[in-house]
């Protein structure tokens, strides 16, 4: 990857000339089935020109309580494009309530801001790694189907949903007017994130990415990074899923770790300490100091995210350390 990087063919990617972010755009287009693709330097990056290009300020979005545009994108939505964001609380597995997204669309009314968008999140971070189905992805998309709306994927990790539910990832995304995904994360390219859509989409989300700075000279040696991940590095989400099985496994048979592992799809573990001896602080600081990194999301609750360079060994090796911990 870093080879191919050094020694990618660039130019300045501002004006379109730059021939392997141009062909990175090719493929994935191409992969997610849609007409045209543009590259951004980060998942948010995506995420916000998306809904920027489909929402005109004053217009709302329907989107989930526990996604990550709701909560970890700094309110770029309202702050930036004064989009107004219309919440309902995510399912375990991260959908969102069909009866309650009718509810909440808009009536033509003086009083209320217009609904324009719908925004899922696959597969779901917060919840579990949860991978949508396609047959949800139908439902949702009869409904905006019948009030006329957009439907845009936050797909930063879409491939992982595609391989845990075996399906080609294109069978995710028909119902999906828009789509970003990320090249980093699973896919190890160490930048960048792209979104795919119709062409005139597209040409409008170039306009705010140009606008919010995202707009990038001789981006090519990035994206031939993500040519690499696309094109070589999909099929091995499954070693993350297996391996973030076989650790969820052995999480959950030590006391004090409360964990399901049937609910973990993909390669994303959430569990909760409880052990009344042991300060969730310094659980993650001992931890930390035998050089694993996992996440406090919020008091006692825990994320650990396989990847590439997590393999059986440092599966093993996080097991023995939790292990050690909650004798
Ligand atoms: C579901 C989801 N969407 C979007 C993002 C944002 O991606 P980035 O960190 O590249 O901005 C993340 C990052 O973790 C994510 O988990």
């Amino acid at each position: 990857m870093r080879k191919a990087m050094a020694e990618a063919e660039v130019g300045d990617d501002v004006f379109s000339e730059d021939p392997t972010v141009n062909q990175l755009e090719k493929i994935a287009a191409e992969r997610m089935g849609k007409e045209a693709a543009i590259f951004v330097p980060s998942g948010t990056m995506g995420n916000l020109i998306s809904m920027l290009s489909h929402c005109k300020r004053g217009d709302e979005v329907i989107l989930g309580d526990q996604s990550h545009i709701f909560l970890n994108e700094v309110g770029g939505l309202s702050a930036l494009g004064g989009i107004h964001p219309h919440i309902i609380k995510n399912e375990p597995d991260g959908t969102l309530d069909l009866k309650t997204i009718e509810q909440k669309i808009r009536a033509s009314d003086l009083h209320y801001p217009p609904t324009r968008l719908i925004t899922l999140e696959n597969t779901h971070n917060y919840c579990m790694g949860s991978p949508i189905s396609p047959e949800y992805m139908r439902q949702v998309g009869n409904l905006a189907q019948k009030y006329n709306l957009k439907i845009h994927i936050d797909g930063a990790r879409i491939f992982n949903a595609a391989i845990a539910l075996k399906l080609d990832v294109k069978d995710l995304l028909c119902e999906a007017d828009s789509v970003m995904f990320c090249l980093s994360k699973g896919l190890s390219a160490p930048v960048g994130s792209i979104v795919c859509g119709g062409k005139d989409f597209i040409h409008m989300t170039r306009k705010w990415r140009k606008m919010v700075g995202g707009g990038m000279r001789q981006s090519g040696h990035l994206a031939a990074a993500g040519i690499i991940a696309l094109n070589n590095l999909t099929e091995r989400l499954e070693e993350d899923h297996s391996n973030a099985q076989k650790l969820a496994q052995e999480l959950a048979s030590l006391k004090g770790i409360v964990l399901k592992p049937e609910l973990i799809k993909t390669n994303i573990i959430f569990f909760r300490l409880e052990d009344p001896n042991i300060k969730p602080e310094s659980f993650l600081k001992d931890l930390e100091a035998q050089g694993i990194k996992i996440l406090m999301i919020h008091e006692g609750v825990f994320r650990i995210v396989l990847h590439r360079e997590i393999s059986e060994p440092q599966v093993k090796l996080v097991i023995k350390a939790i292990t050690v911990l909650m004798k």
